[in-house]
């Protein structure tokens, strides 16, 4: 203990606050001494940043838990279980636990696997990943490639990395040998990290477990859950993504992610 006194950190050279426009007075030194910017416009930064990392086409950053509609118990129940996952996330990352979304093509599978990966970034602060399947696939094999700047082992370290990774668009093209084993070392190896993995797929969830194997399954489902999706489309409600973004009621808050996405900031 009183080893311990004796790190304790300098205190700022001085008392002095520096003033940010937005969001008002901050101390001026961080612990150690140095001069800073505003801690809230480097949180936003850095959340912009990781947005635009994550590999979230720039039409789907709109998919968020409070625009998805859900009028029926299945779809309550398909917002809560996503909510929660996303609201839990920090216990997620003690386990490891991933998530699996199987079911009927437009009844928001990627909208709230996409909502997810928002929620982590931008209240939890992590990075976070979305790729589709055949995008994963395609960036492996760019790897036996003679001109390939990548190797096989890099691609995989590349999406084990982020904290949360949502791989999209499982489908029946992806059954063979090479893809099944290539799926299983991802889970594996962010499993192996505590990384959480969030598996969407069109199909059921027994023709999923037939096509990617029992093996990565099982080590989903460790700590996680499936929500099977089951219900009619909802393409045809939604119009287009255009009008649906045109008329979000957070389309504000959206022109400003892009805004800070697309700008080269400070950091
Ligand atoms: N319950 C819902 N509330 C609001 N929008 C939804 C809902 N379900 C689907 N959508 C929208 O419908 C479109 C198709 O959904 P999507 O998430 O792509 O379906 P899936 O991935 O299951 O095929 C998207 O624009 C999505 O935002
Ligand atoms: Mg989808
Ligand atoms: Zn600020």
């Amino acid at each position: 203990m009183s080893d311990l006194t004796i790190m304790e950190f300098p205190t700022p050279r001085n008392g002095q606050n520096s003033r940010c426009d937005e969001h008002g007075d901050y101390p001026t030194y961080d612990e150690f001494s140095r001069p800073r910017r505003c801690p809230k416009c480097d949180a936003r930064i850095r959340r912009s940043r990781h947005l635009k990392a994550s590999g979230i086409p720039t039409r789907f950053w709109l998919r968020r838990f409070d625009n998805y509609v859900a009028s029926t118990p299945s779809q309550q129940h398909a917002l809560t279980v996503a909510r929660g996952y996303a609201n839990h996330f920090e216990e997620r990352l003690n386990d490891g636990g991933g998530m699996i979304l199987t079911g009927v093509p437009g009844t928001g599978k990627t909208h709230l696997a996409v909502a997810i990966v928002r929620h982590v970034i931008d209240v939890h602060g992590h990075s976070a990943g979305y790729t589709t399947a055949a995008d994963f696939f395609a960036a492996l094999k760019a790897t036996y490639r003679p001109d390939a700047t990548e190797s096989y082992a890099d691609v995989m370290k590349g999406h084990a990395r982020a904290p949360l990774l949502v791989v999209d668009e499982i489908g029946v093209s992806h059954g063979t040998d090479y893809e099944r084993n290539a799926l299983y070392d991802l889970v594996n190896s962010r499993y192996a990290a505590y990384h959480p993995t969030i598996l969407v797929s069109n199909l059921g969830r027994s023709d999923l477990a037939a096509l990617i194997g029992q093996r990565v399954i099982d080590r989903m489902s460790e700590g996680g859950a499936t929500i099977v999706f089951d219900w009619a489309s909802y393409r045809s409600e939604a119009t287009n993504n255009l009008s649906l973004a045109k008329g979000d009621k957070s389309r504000a808050a959206y022109d400003l992610d892009v805004k800070y996405a697309h700008s080269d900031g400070m950091i």
